[in-house]
């Protein structure tokens, strides 16, 4: 593994599913308990805000329940050593990157521990549960909703993450089925703007025939050993 050069690391539900964190695809994922569309979309908030408040209130509240685990540790240490130089994008709604020490992270589904106000636009670092209709911090309106991009809606940060895989000469997939667009895509647009793509996952996904490399396992300990080989390559 050739050392120098921009790092961008895209995660999915995968990294964090060793913390006790479900992912959405496997079995006994989210999406076995539940259907997108009563829980993940704008037309179910606006049908049935309830069911979607107590969806993602269950799942903040649970984030108290789980620690990082050394894939997130692992890229923490990464960015002590390359700084700027590497950006972790992000599908997940955790914050376990965060509580690694992990400090360039880009949520581009949203984050649970963030509160969006339909009313005034701001918003706010929230720990609480939000069914109850708390009033918004900056205008006083009960108009909060999780701030969770849904099925329907545009990823946060395109722009950034555009700009980040153009300078990219490593891409860097780490526990995402790649089923959803348009992080699924990341590895087409790498790959095309001339960066070498690597894929640790546990098992195939919808896009391994893509990468230049792909390695199987848990990212409890494919992403520590990758890092160690990185980081090795650039002391060389
Ligand atoms: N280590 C590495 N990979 C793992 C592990 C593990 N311990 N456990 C599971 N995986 C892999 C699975 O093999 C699967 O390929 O992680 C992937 C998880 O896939 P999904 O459940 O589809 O999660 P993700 O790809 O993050 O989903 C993308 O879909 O529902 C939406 O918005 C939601 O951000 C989410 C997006």
């Amino acid at each position: 593994m050739e050392a120098g050069g921009k790092v961008v690391v895209l995660t999915g539900a995968g990294i964090s599913a060793e913390s006790g964190v479900p992912t959405f695809r496997d079995a006994d994922g989210l999406w076995e308990g539940h259907r997108v569309e009563d829980v993940a979309t704008p037309e179910a908030y606006a049908h049935q805000p309830h069911v979607v408040h107590r969806f993602y209130d269950a799942r903040r509240a649970a984030l108290t329940t789980v620690e990082p685990n050394p894939a997130h540790h692992a890229l923490a240490r990464l960015e002590e050593v390359l700084g700027d130089d590497l950006l972790v994008v992000t599908q997940n709604v955790d914050d376990l990157h965060e509580r690694a020490g992990s400090l360039r992270v880009h949520h581009m589904h949203g984050h649970l521990r963030s509160a969006w106000c339909q009313s005034c636009g701001a918003r706010t670092v929230w720990h609480d549960d939000l069914a109850h209709g708390p009033a918004c911090p900056s205008c006083g309106e009960p108009a909060l909703r999780p701030d969770i991009v849904w099925f329907g809606e545009i990823p946060h940060g395109m722009d950034l993450i555009e700009e980040a895989l153009a300078e990219a000469t490593l891409f860097v997939s780490i526990g995402t089925s790649s089923m959803v667009y348009p992080a699924a895509g990341f590895v087409r647009a790498a790959r095309l703007l001339g960066a070498r793509t690597l894929e640790l996952n546990l098992d195939r996904s919808a896009a391994s025939s893509v990468f230049d490399e792909t390695r199987h396992g848990p990212a409890s300990l494919l992403v520590p050993a990758w890092v160690e080989e990185l980081l090795a390559a650039s002391r060389a």
